[in-house]
């Protein structure tokens, strides 16, 4: 591999932020064909990186250097259109496509007249031609608002290839995919590598990183603290390499479950497609973590929309303390102790505008805690914050940091401190670990299992079974809009709820695993 010739170098890239160095140093080199995981903690500099390579932040000190006709040639820092140019794509990752617009005019958009109609049969050609090649499968002709979030990232994917682009560059690009996508997007990945194209890819899940990369490097505090060939590597070495020591797992103690806080009765709700369910019977006791398994989209999102207020049954009823809530309003259920980790932490999660202390307060600034007479209590407020960042571990400058500046997985921390600081007697977890690093995601199981046994009840949605086993006492499975009863964790294996959740029965799926 390190044979192939050079397609990128970084060479000492500093990056500051005020006091705080982000970037320190750092030197890479990433050849032809190769794909490289880039890993560490959250706050780590990963994403700095990246966006120095891109031209969206400039550099302090450092080159990045581009293989092209004269050899290695250094970007003019600060200049997306430069590395566009160089055969640099990017694939963020929040996506920036426009919604309205079909995936094929999203591709052809920005680099030619989208009402060139001799020019759209070429596009589409050379288009199809690059899905063939990589097995980006997509239907180009459908409005972006229309497809799925996998089906996005694939049309970001081919825009960036459609400029030629040499090195492709995805920040945590697995994050928001269903393990089944992510697995698709990897098959296209290590087609583009043989094909020659060079790949960064940034991801905390080691499983992943272990199976498709070539190279790993490592970032702590900024600095590169190592790099792995991935052949040689394993969890340990690179747990090591980023937290500098392993990571301690967590035990989940037996529950000892008490009355029903919150029960969906008979409910059906007719949703957009991946919302809809049918006749959903929930119970959820204090002091119990239920696990809810399923396919993305068979009615997840319908269900954290109903206890979250969000979504009102069509039919059925919702119970809150055995009181009616079917039509509660979100901060009606708030204000009830009912507390909810957003799946999507950009768009639900915080106000970026806004800083730590007042995004931590967000929920509950009509609350006695934080009013005096009537005004804003600034100092509770800040007390708050600053004890959430510090038991929280959330990494910014301090609680009047704008929340817009934290890393992606601080941010996750800061919900999560919002959510569980207020000691709630329900608590919806919708992907609770989605990009916190290794070590951050244990001590989030820790603080749900605490939460549990303080007497909350919790349900945890999440794609990834390894947080299911590690946090339920019970399971459900989702398949199709109809929610099916697995029972006690104990009893239960992967190969039964996996056969659950591809609609097999209970009984039947446990005689065949
Ligand atoms: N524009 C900015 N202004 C001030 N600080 C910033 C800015 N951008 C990033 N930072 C800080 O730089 C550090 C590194 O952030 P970065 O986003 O690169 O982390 P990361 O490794 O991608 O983390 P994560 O895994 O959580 O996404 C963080 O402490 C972050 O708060
Ligand atoms: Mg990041």
């Amino acid at each position: 591999m390190t044979d192939a010739p050079v397609l990128l170098s970084l060479q000492n890239i500093t990056k500051r932020f005020g006091a705080l160095t982000a970037n320190d140093g750092i030197s890479l080199d990433l050849h032809r064909g190769e794909i490289l995981a880039l890993l560490g903690e959250n706050g780590a500099g990963k994403t700095t990186l990246m966006n120095i390579l891109f031209g969206h932040y400039v550099q302090d000190e450092g080159d990045v250097r581009v293989l092209g006709d004269g050899g290695l040639t250094a970007l003019p820092p600060g200049s997306p259109g430069a590395a566009l140019k160089a055969g640099i794509g990017m694939v963020h990752q929040h996506f920036t496509l426009a919604e309205n617009l079909s995936g094929l005019a999203n591709i052809r958009l920005g680099t030619e007249p989208l009402l060139s109609f001799g020019r759209e049969g070429a596009a589409r050609a050379k288009v199809q031609k690059i899905i063939a090649e990589s097995g980006l499968d997509v239907d180009l002709d459908r409005r972006v608002a229309d497809l799925t979030v996998g089906e996005k990232q694939r049309i970001e994917i081919l825009k960036a290839l459609y400029r030629d682009a040499k090195v492709l560059i995805l920040d945590e690009p697995t994050a928001v995919l269903t393990p089944q996508e992510a697995d698709g997007l990897f098959v296209v990945l290590r087609r583009l590598a043989a094909n020659g194209l060079g790949v960064i890819f940034i991801s905390h899940k080691l499983g992943e990183v272990l199976a498709v990369s070539h190279r790993i490097l490592v970032l702590r505090g900024g600095k590169k603290a190592g790099e792995l060939v991935t052949a040689d590597a394993d969890r340990r070495a690179i747990a090591d390499l980023m937290v500098g020591k392993a990571v301690a797992a967590v035990v989940r103690t037996p529950a000892s479950p008490g009355d029903v806080l919150l029960a969906l009765e008979n409910v059906s709700l007719h949703g957009a497609s991946g919302r809809s369910l049918s006749g959903v019977d929930l119970k959820l006791r204090a002091g119990e973590v239920v696990g809810l398994a399923g396919v993305s989209g068979n009615g997840q999102s319908g269900i954290a929309g109903l206890i979250s207020g969000l979504a009102v049954p069509t039919s059925g009823t919702m119970r809150l303390y055995g009181e009616t809530v079917t039509r509660a309003d979100p901060r009606a259920l708030v204000a009830n102790g009912v507390a909810r980790m957003p799946e999507d932490r950009q768009h639900d999660g915080v106000v970026g505008t806004m800083s730590v202390a007042d995004n931590i307060a967000i929920e509950e600034v009509r609350s006695a805690a934080f009013s005096k007479m009537g005004f804003l209590d600034r100092k509770a407020m800040r007390e708050r914050a600053t004890a959430a960042i510090a038991g929280y571990d959330v990494r910014c400058q301090g609680p009047d940091a704008e929340a817009r500046l934290l890393s992606g997985g601080n941010v996750q921390k800061l919900i999560l401190a919002r959510v569980l600081e207020r000691g709630p007697r329900v608590i919806l977890a919708n992907q609770p670990t989605r990009g916190l690093d290794v070590g951050a995601q244990a001590e989030v199981h820790r603080r749900i299992l605490a939460a549990r046994d303080r007497g909350a009840a919790v349900l945890v949605i999440s794609e990834d079974l390894d947080e299911l086993f590690a946090l339920a006492d019970r399971f459900v499975v989702v398949h199709a809009g109809e929610l099916h009863d697995a029972g006690p964790s104990e009893g239960l294996d992967r190969g039964t709820i996996g056969l659950m959740m591809a609609g097999q029965s209970h009984a039947r799926a446990e005689m065949a695993s």
